[in-house]
């Protein structure tokens, strides 16, 4: 007999949840080095159209697919439009579940390994030579992304609320004091002016890049883990009485304030050490390091509670991301959730062994990246976007105007015309726009 699905225990549950899988290392990790290499301001400013004008409206799709079907990524499609090609849109997220767990699982590995390094002193030495070497390696940084592909597992082998929601509420608060106390830290050392200048006045030239209009709307969709169905699994164990819109406002205002929270620790920090902010990815694990070492005794502490930072924020969102594909093997087999998480975190760990070997031990590149950042780019600012694009186009435009206000839970709101609107043509054209533009120049 088939076990009833499971629900949140409470709608703050779900919100921090929802938050957890938003704020990751794309909010710290991947921001402050996408920022850095697309000009600062400009980046930021097209960002920031991109999460409102396509970001919200996307959340509220997936939101309103999810609690309206309840049920998994791939079964909600085939719910809704039996005998329709649209649930490809729900393959393409399971897959995408999987590539962007497999690199992000070897991201958190590293992440771990300096939270032990600054738990047991710091990292002595030049630190982009720390940093190269460790990548490099054959087994050390495999090991680590098993530990923490380990514990990604561990959570959601618990289930969606002694699990997720439970370390969610634990995680988030945390988060949320961490990175205020650091940025604190980070204006006072001298560089705060000039990271301002950097992240808010605007640089016109980088706006005629078309590859910042990719890369900016990218950013959106992953930091707001959009496109690949991992909110429409979240909304999926909401009751259907439950309201989505105060949520989902709630989830992109915070995911914001942390993405600009973030890059006021990074840059005032980089600043006052005249380093450069285009470092590119290793951005934090080679400049930060830096800089906790110029700042003495104090540094090894600073360092220990960034690292603490970016793993948990790290393993909230990975969470969420294996949530996408075990959800959906629960209901296709009947091994229940304990094996299907155990097997498919297994799995993806398995995959992400090549990304992790890219980095310096194999030369396993694709179209001339080594394949994690090909894996990065690739899921981030094609499959994403590709996904999201789906997804509107099959609400805006099979559903009726009655259904998307109803299930979208905007009826009674004023702007309800305005998002039907911007289901229908604002959000898949931008996505459009902005995908082809990007991969002509690409
Ligand atoms: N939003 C996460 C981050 O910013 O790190 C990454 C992510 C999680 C992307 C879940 C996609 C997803 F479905």
């Amino acid at each position: 007999m088939k076990q009833k699905r499971e629900q949140w225990g409470s709608r703050w549950g779900f919100i921090l949840a929802a938050m957890g899988s938003a704020v990751g290392l794309g909010n710290i990790w991947r921001f402050s080095y996408a920022m850095g290499e697309g000009g600062g301001s400009a980046f930021l400013i097209i960002y920031l159209l991109a999460v409102l004008l396509i970001g919200f409206p996307v959340m509220l799709i997936e939101f309103s697919i999810g609690r309206r079907t309840q049920t998994d990524a791939i079964d909600a499609f085939k719910k809704i439009a039996p005998k329709s090609g649209w649930f490809i849109a729900g393959v393409m997220g399971v897959l995408a579940a999987f590539m962007i767990l497999s690199f992000y699982g070897v991201i958190g590995g590293w992440s771990l390994r300096y939270l032990f390094e600054y738990l047991t002193g710091g990292i002595s030495g030049d630190s982009s030579d720390f940093f190269v070497g460790f990548i490099g390696g054959t087994f050390t940084p495999v090991l680590w992304q098993l530990l923490f592909m380990a514990m990604t597992i561990g959570i959601v082998y618990l289930g969606v609320q002694k699990g997720i929601e439970l370390s969610s509420k634990w995680m988030m608060p945390i988060l949320s004091f961490l990175l205020i106390a650091l940025a604190g830290y980070s204006l006072t050392l001298g560089g705060a002016s000039e990271a301002f200048a950097f992240m808010f006045q605007p640089e016109w030239d980088a706006f005629r890049d078309p590859q910042v209009y990719l890369s900016a709307m990218g950013q959106a969709f992953f930091t707001l883990s959009l496109g690949m169905g991992a909110m429409l699994t979240y909304s999926s164990y909401l009751d259907p009485e439950e309201r989505l819109t105060s949520s989902a406002a709630i989830i992109i205002a915070l995911d914001t304030l942390f993405a600009l929270v973030s890059g006021l620790v990074i840059f005032p920090a980089l600043f006052a050490f005249g380093l450069d902010p285009a470092e590119g990815a290793g951005l934090v694990f080679i400049v930060l390091p830096n800089i906790f070492e110029a700042l003495g005794g104090v540094g090894t502490l600073v360092g220990l509670v960034f690292f603490v930072l970016l793993s948990m924020a790290a393993l909230s969102s990975a969470i969420s991301l294996l949530e996408v594909a075990v959800a959906y093997f629960i209901r296709k087999t009947n091994l229940g959730r304990k094996k299907v998480t155990l097997i498919v975190g297994l799995v993806i760990f398995a995959l992400g062994v090549p990304s992790s070997l890219s980095q310096g031990a194999m030369d396993i590149t694709v179209f001339g990246a080594p394949f994690l950042d090909f894996m990065d780019a690739f899921t981030g600012n094609l499959l994403l976007p590709l996904g999201g694009l789906i997804m509107v186009l099959f609400v805006g435009w099979t559903w009726t105007k009655k259904e998307i206000l109803h299930h979208g839970d905007v009826g009674q709101q004023a702007w309800g015309p305005l998002y039907v609107f911007t289901a229908k043509f604002v959000a898949p054209v931008a996505i459009l726009l902005v995908l082809v533009i990007g991969l002509m120049n690409w």
